[in-house]
């Protein structure tokens, strides 16, 4: 009999549901964990305004195939006089670990107690958050665990924009600024399939779509490899390699991402 855990935050949208069936399809039981986990956000971070609404994410969960809903509380978690954290060193202090230093550090101890609760057979992430897929290939795979990593695509809005729990803070306006997100990913994956391979043009092209916009600050675009997340300044090799945004829009905070495998005479977007 085999465990499949899709560990999430609630407030669950189809992005997650996708997860959750890729789940049911590969296992005899689907197990859900939604905890608002408070160790990967900093002080200055949204945790209290982070939504919330259980009740909805337990219908939407029943439908979708899950067996076991896991809504622990933070202090059944952390209890009192909890000190200990897993953490992946360098490539957490990465990209996002740049502007979230503690971040992957909450997430990676969280997702390791997950684990040893649930101990599932396979568990399922999303490409939504690409970092945070490699830093726990590297956890599970530096600490001989034995689960299987199952990473899904992302899935879009209609007009490309990456669903997301903190979508519902954007204003009309932020809504349309965020679409240059996907946008900006769209015209990368145009200049590569055309043939361009310098990192800087395709990262200035990408930057040239931000310039006017009001009440958005782009932290960064970057191309890096895939597995340890360091810029690349070319993409010559024949490898994975993720392109990365994140930008503040209006007062949330979004990422998103296109994953490219270069071949030697092809070139593939996910
Ligand atoms: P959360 O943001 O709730 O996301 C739960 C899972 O859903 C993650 O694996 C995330 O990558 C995936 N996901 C979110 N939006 C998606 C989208 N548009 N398409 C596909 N997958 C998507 O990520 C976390 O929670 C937490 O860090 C967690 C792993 C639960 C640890 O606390």
């Amino acid at each position: 009999m085999t465990v499949g855990l899709v560990p999430t935050m609630g407030f669950l949208h189809k992005g997650h549901i996708a997860l959750v069936q890729a789940a049911h399809k590969q296992n005899d039981i689907v197990v859900v964990s939604i905890f608002v986990n408070p160790t990967q956000f900093a002080p200055n971070e949204d945790f209290n305004r982070y939504p919330r609404d259980i009740e909805r994410d337990c219908k939407l969960l029943d439908k979708a195939g899950a067996d076991i809903v896991f809504i622990p509380e933070a202090s059944e978690i952390y209890p009192p006089y909890s000190q200990t954290f897993v953490s992946v060193e360098t490539l957490s202090q990465l990209a996002e670990g740049e502007f979230r230093p503690t971040h992957f550090r909450g997430v990676t101890t969280i997702v390791n107690m997950l684990f040893n609760i649930v101990q599932p057979d396979r568990a399922y992430f999303g490409q939504k958050d690409a970092q945070q897929t490699a830093v726990i290939r590297r956890m599970v795979k530096d600490l001989h665990q034995p689960v299987d990593i199952v990473i899904c695509p992302i899935v879009r809005e209609t007009d490309g924009l990456a669903m997301s729990s903190r979508n519902i803070f954007l204003s009309d306006q932020d809504r349309k600024n965020a679409l240059t997100l996907s946008k900006s990913l769209e015209l990368a994956k145009t200049l590569i399939g055309v043939g361009e391979r310098a990192v800087p043009t395709i990262i200035s092209a990408m930057t040239n779509l931000y310039k006017d916009l009001q009440d958005v600050q782009l932290d960064y675009i970057r191309i890096v490899d895939a597995e340890t997340f360091l810029p690349v300044s070319a993409l010559a090799l024949p490898r994975e390699y993720f392109i990365i945004i994140a930008c503040k829009v209006g007062t949330t905070r979004l990422i998103d991402n296109a994953w490219i495998t270069v071949e030697l005479n092809t070139v593939r977007f996910q």
